[in-house]
C-alpha cells in the first residue's frame, strides 16, 4: 500500500470515509426501505422460530402471542424475552432449528458460572457472518490487500474464528495469531507488516508493554488500524493505545448469541459509536427493571433479535449491555449504539452507589504516574463492603509520585462518582496481564 492511500492514523484524528461504491447495498439504504426489509425479516424469523424451536413456541403460547400477531416492527415488544438461562436449560444444542447435519460450526462462551452457552451455525449463518465481519473491517479503514493480524482468541471464543473469515471475505491477509505468546506476537508484527490488528484493547496493552520491554518503539511499527472489542473500554483508553501506537482505533461490538463479532461497528472516519448492522440484528432497548422498551436516545438493557440466522434463531435477547440508540451518521440509515462501557452484571453497587469499571479506567487513565493497569477487589469487613482500586506504577514513578497517584484517583473517584475507595499503587508489572478478555473484579466478599 502506497503512503498516500494509507489513513492517516494518530490520536483524536479521524480516518477517511468508505467510498459508496464499496458499501453493501444496506450501508446506503433509507430508514424507510430498511425499516420493509426488517419488517419481513423480522416475521419470518419468528414464525420459523415457533415452527422449529420448542423453547420459542412454550414461551409464546404461554405470554398468549403468536408470530402472526407481528404487524409492525413495534408489535416485537409483545414477545417474550429470550436470557442466557434459556440457553444454559437447553444445554447443549436444545434451541437449534436446523438438524445437526445441517451445523457447521459450534462455538461456545464460558461466562463465569455454570455451563457454557453453545452456539450454532449453519453454511449460510457463517457467511452471513463473514459479510458482516467484512462489512466491518471496511467501515474501519480496512481495505483488499490489507494484511490484518488476529490476536482475538481462536477457539470455542468467536472472537479469532469470527475476526479471521471476515478478514478473508474482506479481501484481506490473514495472520491467525490468536492469543497468548506475547513475545512472538511482537516479531511477527515486526516481520510480517500487518496494517490492521483486531485483538482485544487490554491485550493491545499487553502487546504494547511487549514492545516497549523488546525496545521497540511501537508508534514505529506497520499497524494504522486497530479493531478493539469483546470487553468494554473507554475514550481514555482509545486516546492511550492511539498514542502510543499511532494507529485508529475503532470499536467492534457483538457476541456469541447473536452471531460473535460484527454486529455492530464504529466507523473511523466518525468515531462516534457503533452502527448497528441491522439488516441483520434487530436492536431495542429496554429498561433492565420493567423490562419496557425504552425511546431512542434513552440508556438501558440492549436486547436484540436475530433477522436472517438458521441454526440459531434468537428473539429479544437481553444482552446485560447497558448502552443507548442513536440516529446513524456515517451511515443514516443505520442506527448506532453508543459504546458499551458497562454490564448490567459488571456493575458495583457499593454502600448504595453504582459503580462500572469502565468509571475507574477513566480515572486511573488519566492519573499520572500509573501504567494503564488497573484492578477492583470487594471486601467485606464487619460487614460493610469496600473496594480497593489496585493501579500499576509507572517504571519511572518514584516514592511520592506514587503517593500522589493514589491519593488522585481516590480523589477521582470521589469527585465523579461519589464513592470513597482505597487505592493501592502497586510495582510495575504486579497486576495480572490481559491474554484475552479482561478480569477487572476481584470478589473476596464471603457468602
Ligand atoms: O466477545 C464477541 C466479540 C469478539 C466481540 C471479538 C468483539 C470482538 P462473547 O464472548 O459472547 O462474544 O461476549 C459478549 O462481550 O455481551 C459484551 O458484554 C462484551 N463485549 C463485546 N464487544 C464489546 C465491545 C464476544 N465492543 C460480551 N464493548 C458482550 C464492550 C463488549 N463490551
Amino acid at each position: 500500500m502506497s503512503d498516500a492511500m494509507a489513513p492517516q492514523a494518530g490520536s483524536g484524528r479521524l480516518g477517511p470515509a468508505l467510498p459508496a461504491s464499496l458499501m453493501d447495498p444496506v450501508e446506503r439504504m433509507s430508514r424507510e426501505e430498511l425499516a420493509a426489509l426488517q419488517l419481513d425479516r423480522l416475521r419470518a424469523t419468528l414464525r420459523y422460530a415457533y415452527e422449529r424451536v420448542e423453547v420459542y413456541r412454550r414461551k409464546f403460547d404461554a405470554a398468549g402471542v403468536h408470530p402472526e400477531d407481528c404487524r409492525t416492527l413495534a408489535d416485537l415488544a409483545r414477545f417474550p424475552f429470550t436470557t442466557k438461562a434459556d440457553l444454559r436449560d437447553s444445554y447443549p444444542f436444545g434451541m437449534f432449528a436446523v438438524p445437526q447435519s445441517e451445523v457447521r460450526r459450534i462455538h461456545a462462551s464460558s461466562g463465569t458460572t455454570g455451563r457454557p452457552t453453545v452456539v450454532g451455525y449453519t453454511e449460510n449463518d457463517l457467511s452471513l457472518w463473514a459479510d458482516v465481519v467484512a462489512r466491518s473491517i471496511r467501515a474501519a479503514g480496512g481495505r483488499p490487500g490489507h494484511k490484518v493480524h488476529v490476536s482475538y482468541g481462536y477457539g470455542l471464543f468467536t472472537g479469532g474464528l469470527g475476526a479471521h473469515y471476515g478478514a478473508e471475505r474482506a479481501g484481506c491477509t490473514v495472520i491467525p495469531a490468536s492469543g497468548g505468546m506475547t513475545a512472538r506476537q511482537v516479531q511477527i508484527i515486526q516481520d510480517f507488516k500487518p496494517e490492521i490488528i483486531m485483538v482485544t484493547p487490554s491485550y493491545m496493552l499487553t502487546l504494547l508493554d511487549e514492545f516497549e520491554r523488546q525496545g521497540i518503539d511501537p508508534r514505529g511499527t506497520s499497524l494504522r488500524i486497530g479493531i478493539f472489542g469483546a470487553e468494554p473500554w473507554t475514550e481514555e483508553m482509545r486516546r492511550e493505545i492511539e498514542e502510543r501506537l499511532d494507529i485508529h482505533a475503532v470499536d467492534i461490538y457483538g457476541l456469541s448469541e447473536v452471531m460473535g463479532p460484527g454486529v455492530a461497528q464504529e466507523c473511523v472516519d466518525t468515531k462516534d459509536g457503533l452502527h448497528i448492522w441491522e439488516d441483520h440484528f434487530y436492536p431495542e432497548v429496554v429498561d433492565p427493571i420493567t423490562d419496557e422498551v425504552l425511546p431512542e436516545g434513552e440508556s438501558g438493557e440492549l436486547v436484540f433479535t436475530s433477522l436472517t440466522k438458521e441454526a440459531l434463531p434468537i428473539i429479544r435477547y437481553r444482552t446485560r449491555d447497558l448502552t443507548r440508540l442513536l440516529p446513524g451518521t456515517a451511515r443514516p440509515g443505520l442506527r448506532r449504539m453508543e459504546k458499551v462501557t458497562g454490564r448490567c452484571d459488571d456493575m458495583i453497587i457499593l454502600r448504595g452507589v453504582n459503580l462500572f469499571p469502565s468509571q475507574v479506567e477513566e480515572v486511573v487513565l488519566r492519573t499520572p504516574g500509573v501504567a494503564p493497569h488497573f484492578q477492583l477487589e470487594l471486601t467485606r469487613r464487619e460487614r460493610l463492603d469496600r473496594l480497593t482500586v489496585r493501579a500499576e506504577a509507572r517504571p519511572d514513578a518514584g516514592a511520592e509520585q506514587r503517593a500522589a497517584a493514589a491519593a488522585a484517583i481516590a480523589r477521582g473517584v470521589k469527585d465523579g462518582i461519589g464513592l470513597t475507595v482505597e487505592v493501592e499503587v502497586v510495582d510495575p508489572e504486579t497486576l495480572e496481564r490481559s491474554v484475552g478478555k479482561i478480569r477487572r473484579i476481584i470478589d473476596r466478599r464471603e457468602g
